[in-house]
């Protein structure tokens, strides 16, 4: 008997919508690998803010990304792209100006190009939860498996802020809405693998629910996709 085809699930939403944390959890539930495919952007745009590239010009990111070598990584259940040479923080990839530069260098036609290639070989790890922007539209669109996850405006600024280690002033919480919004915006109004529902993709308003609960909700779901899957390869067959 063969082995069974690797699958991938796909989930995409705006920021702080509840990706990770299900994500997370699911490959835990399943045995699946993790990919956030954020990270990857997050990691190329922490080497271009160090390199002190401009922004604003893409022919400067597209040159930096010649540079740029990055291997990928399998550690304790998860996908990373890891750059030779270099160390950066948890810290520092998680910090807002990363995230802002991750959302303007992912804009780039050529960087999403070497991402999607890159994020497309994950797959000879095994099966995978991979989350992002554009996993079910452009990454594995074949993939029968795609979640949308959003949330009201404020319950992901709220979230956001929880976690921090001092309560943020209104000032820090409004420029994290502020930044919140801008960033959206760009990854959802870009020409490049906007930020969109994939077909066929099961959208979920996780606000008000527990992690649990949208975990729970997706499991049943694939569960469900699976068995409608078998049964029409049986029928096919
Ligand atoms: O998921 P995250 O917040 O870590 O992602 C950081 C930025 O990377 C996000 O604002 C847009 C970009 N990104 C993307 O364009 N496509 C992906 N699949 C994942 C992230």
């Amino acid at each position: 008997m063969s082995a069974p085809e690797p699958i991938v699930i796909a989930i995409d939403g705006p920021s702080a919508s509840g990706k990770s944390t299900n994500a997370r959890a699911l490959a835990q539930a399943l045995g699946f690998i993790f990919v956030s495919t954020g990270a990857m952007y997050r990691g190329f745009a922490w080497f271009c803010l160090k390199q002190g590239i401009d922004l604003a010009s893409t022919r400067a990111i597209g040159s930096a990304l010649k540079r740029w070598k990055a291997e990928l990584v399998l550690d304790h259940g998860e996908v990373h792209l890891e750059p030779k040479g270099q160390r950066r923080t948890k810290d520092e990839l998680e910090a807002s100006e990363t995230a802002s530069a991750a959302s303007r260098v992912s804009a780039v036609p050529v960087v999403r190009k070497y991402m999607k290639e890159i994020q497309r070989e994950c797959i000879r790890f095994g099966s995978l939860i991979m989350e992002g922007r554009d996993i079910g539209t452009n990454v594995f669109p074949a993939s029968e498996f795609k979640f949308y996850l959003d949330a009201t405006d404020e319950e992901r600024n709220r979230r956001r802020n929880l976690g921090k280690p001092v309560e943020p002033k209104p000032e820090e919480k409004s420029a994290a809405a502020d930044d919140l919004k801008a960033r959206d915006k760009r990854d959802s109004q870009r020409a490049a693998a906007p930020l969109m529902m994939g077909l066929g993709a099961l959208r979920i308003d996780t606000t008000g629910q527990t992690p649990a609960e949208t975990t729970a909700l997706i499991l049943a779901e694939v569960a469900k996709r699976q068995a409608a899957l078998a049964q029409s390869r049986r029928k096919a067959a």
